[in-house]
């Protein structure tokens, strides 16, 4: 026996083995076990902890009766070695089976079960160095509440075009992973990042954030601090799909559109917006009214008025061409959205979106998709767009077909059941923080790439910035604690104090 076993097999069948734990060693929901025989070893991880005695439940009640009751000791016969007596259960479930095989280390299913009174010991970071890789990092290997020194990374290449579910209630740390996953993204330099900061959050103005990203992160906003770009679109950039799942339009207003832009191409919004347009040809002159009042709110735009807004009529013709260009760069494209409207935030998201995937699919065609790198899109609270309820839109697309064009999703939801099925099955990375109701719970459960059953008790009990990845491009669920953006930047700087941040 090694001295880090922890108990003894004793019963159960596969999927449900049960462990009698020793007096004196700990176990906890979420912890990971080893059992070990010759070549083989099998990881379980701790799903349910029972107590157990060896005596009736009548019997044991009666003796704590006195105990309690009458401040005498319990009769006798029940004052047995309460080592023996009395003992916690572990229900444990196979993850992987690992064989260490002349070829090397082969990961199978877990297809056995260990024999009645096997041993079964702590976890040890050597069992699990195949779970080590390249790519975007997630965090360090998470054993129950302790930290194993182990790098959580995924393959970029295919992590981001086969898109990610990022699901947590709020304040779980949804935002953090998704900081330390762009900063991680943004150094090894191999794929694009889109994302919208309608908080400040992410570039950190004023506290640590992307923007320590130097030259690798940009910056685009109303009113930029230096170095950044003003965030300025020119109004013919834009077309009816792009307002799609932005605002809700009758089914008159969405053909007004579709008329307007059809008449007068480029120039359509300009045309819609000047009251000199009264009438467009098979569109009510009430349907235009209402339309041109909608896109003036959304746009920031009155009649003669240029406004403060994001859009314009004269600037801004290059804009979006020129995130395109920086996101062929492999950089990360932060824009600010903070003093803007939600929906005009949605818009630009749809904007953009719509390009990149013009032009991977026009790559694509060409035969040259090889040549240029991946591109994630961050979306926060993706159940805006991505439920069922809500039409047809640019990020619905990208979640269907981006994965053909190198073009993947982040989606960010404390609402994962209400994306639709279809989308969420796409999603081929779900990483799970804490989530406090069920239901959320439920969806993520049906829906991941691993079995998760049995481990409802784990994400219901997920600390900060303690997470569950299920991924089809790992072998087992991954249980992770992602650091803290301040503390993984700070360790950096620390490690590499030449650099300048
Ligand atoms: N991995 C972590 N380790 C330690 N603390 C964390 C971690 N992640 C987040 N926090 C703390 O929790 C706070 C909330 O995190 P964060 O903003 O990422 O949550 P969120 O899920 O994005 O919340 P919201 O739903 O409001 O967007 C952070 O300000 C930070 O202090
Ligand atoms: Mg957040």
């Amino acid at each position: 026996m090694t001295n880090d076993e922890v108990g003894l097999i004793a019963g159960g069948r596969f999927g449900e083995v049960i462990l009698r734990k020793d007096s004196g060693k700990q176990l906890e929901i979420g912890q990971l076990l080893v059992y070990e025989k010759a070549e083989k070893k099998v990881l379980f991880k701790v799903y349910d902890l029972v107590h157990s005695s060896t005596l009736p439940q009548n019997a044991i009640d009666m003796a704590q009766g006195y105990v309690r009751e009458e401040e005498g000791p319990p009769l006798s016969i029940y004052d047995m070695d309460e080592k023996i007596s009395y003992f916690t259960k572990g229900l444990l479930k196979p993850l992987i089976e690992i064989r260490e095989e002349g070829s090397g280390t082969q990961i199978l299913g877990p297809k056995s079960m260990p024999s009645w009174w096997e041993g079964v010991r702590e976890v040890r970071t050597s069992d699990l160095y195949f779970l080590q890789g390249d790519g975007t990092y997630l965090g360090k290997l998470r054993n129950g509440s302790r930290v194993m020194d182990i790098d959580i990374k995924l393959p970029t290449d295919k992590l981001i075009p086969h898109h990610v579910l990022i699901a947590a209630s709020t304040g779980k740390g949804k935002s953090n992973l998704v900081k330390v996953m762009l900063w991680s993204i943004a150094n090894e330099g191999k794929a694009g990042a889109f994302v919208i900061d309608p908080h400040g959050e992410y570039w950190g103005f004023h506290e640590k954030g992307l923007r320590l990203l130097g030259e690798k992160a940009v910056l685009l906003s109303p009113n930029p601090p230096p170095g950044g770009i003003s965030l300025k679109i020119n109004v013919r950039s834009l077309l009816p799909d792009h307002f799609s799942g932005v605002s809700e339009f009758t089914e008159a207003q969405r053909e007004g559109l579709e008329s307007i832009f059809r008449q007068f191409k480029q120039k359509w919004i300009e045309e819609l917006l000047s009251d000199s347009q009264e009438s467009v040809e098979g569109v009510k002159p009430a349907t235009i009214a209402v339309l041109r009042r909608k896109m003036r709110l959304l746009l920031g735009l009155g009649d003669n008025d240029e406004g403060s807004g994001p859009f314009s009529t004269d600037l801004g013709e290059e804009t979006i061409n020129s995130i395109i260009k920086y996101l062929d760069d492999r950089k990360v494209v932060v824009v600010d959205t903070s003093s803007l409207e939600e929906g005009t935030e949605l818009l630009i998201s749809n904007i953009v979106a719509d390009l990149i995937m013009k032009k991977h699919q026009r790559a694509k065609a060409e035969g040259l998709l090889d040549s240029i790198p991946p591109v994630a899109i961050i979306i926060e609270e993706a159940a805006r767009v991505l439920s069922e309820g809500v039409e047809p839109n640019v990020l619905k697309e990208v979640a269907r077909e981006g994965r053909k064009f190198k073009v993947g999703l982040i989606a960010i939801t404390q609402l994962p059941s209400l994306i639709q099925k279809e989308l969420i099955a796409n999603m081929n990375t779900k990483i799970i923080l804490g989530n406090e109701a069920k239901s959320e719970r439920d969806a993520l459960v049906n829906s991941s790439a691993q079995d998760l059953s049995n481990e409802e008790q784990e994400i219901a009990s997920l600390d900060l910035g303690e997470g569950i990845v299920t991924s089809s491009f790992l072998r087992m669920a991954v249980p992770i604690k992602v650091p803290l953006f301040d503390s993984l930047v700070k360790a950096e700087q620390r490690d590499r104090p030449k650099l300048a941040f």
